[in-house]
């Protein structure tokens, strides 16, 4: 009967080419270590804020007299809703979490390189709507940091010149930011930007199945193949990656649970203090800073001096700081994929990079003193000495050679 049926559904539908091309039939590197769990635990975060986000739409208010008060209903009076709220607050800082070591891992495997730029450019396409769905999303609870927060971003628009103060007006639809910049920031975030988000993840996993996974060897395993054309280090991704994916699930299930049920808002870091406390357009808090995955970029941002009273070249310094990344497929000159066959000169810089990345983003949790500026300047020009320099060090780097066939016993 089943088979029959799916007869009916294939001569209209293409469900079993589907399945074979992205699951039973798509052959993935046998030799995936744990930086592999990342893109499904992604996945996996993606749908639970889609679910729990339109839980909270059902009772939370998008004005500004209600808002606050709707999410604290919410929290206290609506069934399991302070479950849901936490899933969603957390799954947001989750969220990055995973995204930032997916990325890591692009990063030391090479997985940006030829052929898969399309994979990471709209893996950075991602990575900005997320930006802009998480800002958006942390203005709808209407606290302290909600506002303030929220002041400070528009406000680096209105440092564009010429056009800046009209563009911050178009942005926040008011003087001020007020109940139009509400709603609009509402609209965004239930609707258009997951709608993009959900498109790009569609595009990001359709041209990594068009060029077949990278691996933490960075060999191309297409390159042997036996006499029916399947290569000899691939297995079908199902059953065997759905069910090692099933071990990174659950590892990740518990951590995230751990937070979720006994630290929530993890010290301040997830949600601030300040965000318990409802916006006042007339009380400015004594210290703003942006929610722990926004604060490399936002140390960058301070760490330039103004010009002329005009703060737009660290606007400028923070757009190109993510721009760097975009380029990353064409900054990198070596023939080796993998940190396991590059030479010391890549290591040394990755080392560099990571230290000063982490280093910024503490410095951009903090207020501004001249030390931490200091720092901040260090580690900005760290930052973008790993781009710039890259294309000469990574030529003339001294890798070591690639094997084959994957390694993996
Ligand atoms: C919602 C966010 C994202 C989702 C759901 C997602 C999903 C996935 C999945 C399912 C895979 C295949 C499994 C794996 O290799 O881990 C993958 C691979 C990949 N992703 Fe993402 N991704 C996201 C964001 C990003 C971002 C922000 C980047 C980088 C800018 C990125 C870059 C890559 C690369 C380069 C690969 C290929 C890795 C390899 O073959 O070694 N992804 N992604």
């Amino acid at each position: 009967m089943f088979s029959s049926l799916m007869n009916w559904v294939d001569e209209r539908f293409p469900a079993t080419k589907m399945w074979k091309e992205h699951l039973s039939e798509y052959y993935a590197p046998k030799n995936f270590n744990f930086w592999y769990f990342f893109g499904s635990l992604a996945l996996l975060i993606l749908v639970l804020q889609i679910v729990t986000g339109i839980f909270l739409t059902m009772h939370y208010k998008p004005d500004t007299s209600l808002a606050f008060a709707s999410v604290e209903y919410i929290m206290r009076d609506v069934e399991w809703g302070w479950l849901i709220r936490y899933l969603h607050s957390t799954g947001a800082s989750a969220f990055f979490v995973v995204v930032y070591l997916h990325m890591f891992r692009g990063l030391i495997y090479g997985s940006y390189k030829q052929p898969r730029e399309l994979v990471w450019i709209f893996g950075m396409l991602i990575y900005l709507a997320l930006m802009a769905e998480a800002f958006m999303g942390y203005l709808l609870p209407w606290g302290q940091m909600s506002y303030w927060g929220a002041q400070v971003i528009i406000s680096l628009f209105a440092q564009v010149p010429f056009i800046g103060s009209e563009l911050a007006l178009w942005i926040r639809g008011d003087f001020v930011i007020a109940d139009a910049t509400l709603n609009r920031f509402f609209a965004f975030h239930v609707i258009a930007v997951p709608l993009v988000l959900l498109g790009l993840v569609v595009a990001h996993i359709i041209a990594l199945h068009e060029v077949g996974s990278n691996n933490p060897d960075g060999v191309d395993i297409k390159k042997h193949k036996d006499k029916n054309g399947i290569p000899l280090d691939g297995i079908p991704f199902h059953p065997y990656y759905s069910v090692k994916d099933i071990v990174g699930v659950t590892v990740f299930l518990f951590i995230f649970s751990l937070i979720l049920f006994y630290a929530p808002e993890f010290g301040g870091w997830f949600i601030e203090y300040a965000n318990f406390i409802p916006a006042d357009p007339f009380k400015t808090p004594e210290h703003i800073a942006p929610v722990w995955y926004f604060t490399p970029f936002y140390a960058i941002l301070r760490a330039v001096p103004s010009i002329a009273g005009s703060a737009f070249p660290g606007v400028a310094a923070m757009g190109l700081s993510i721009v760097f990344l975009f380029l990353l497929p064409w900054l990198d000159r070596s023939p080796v994929k993998s940190i396991r066959y590059r030479g010391p000169y890549f290591r040394f810089a990755l080392v560099l990079f990571i230290i000063s990345f982490i280093a910024l983003g503490y410095l951009g949790t903090q207020g501004v003193t001249d030390l931490y500026t200091l720092l901040s300047q260090v580690f900005s020009v760290i930052y973008f000495a790993f781009f710039i320099f890259m294309p000469f060090y990574t030529k003339a780097d001294k890798d070591k050679p690639v094997p084959e066939r994957v390694t993996f016993k």
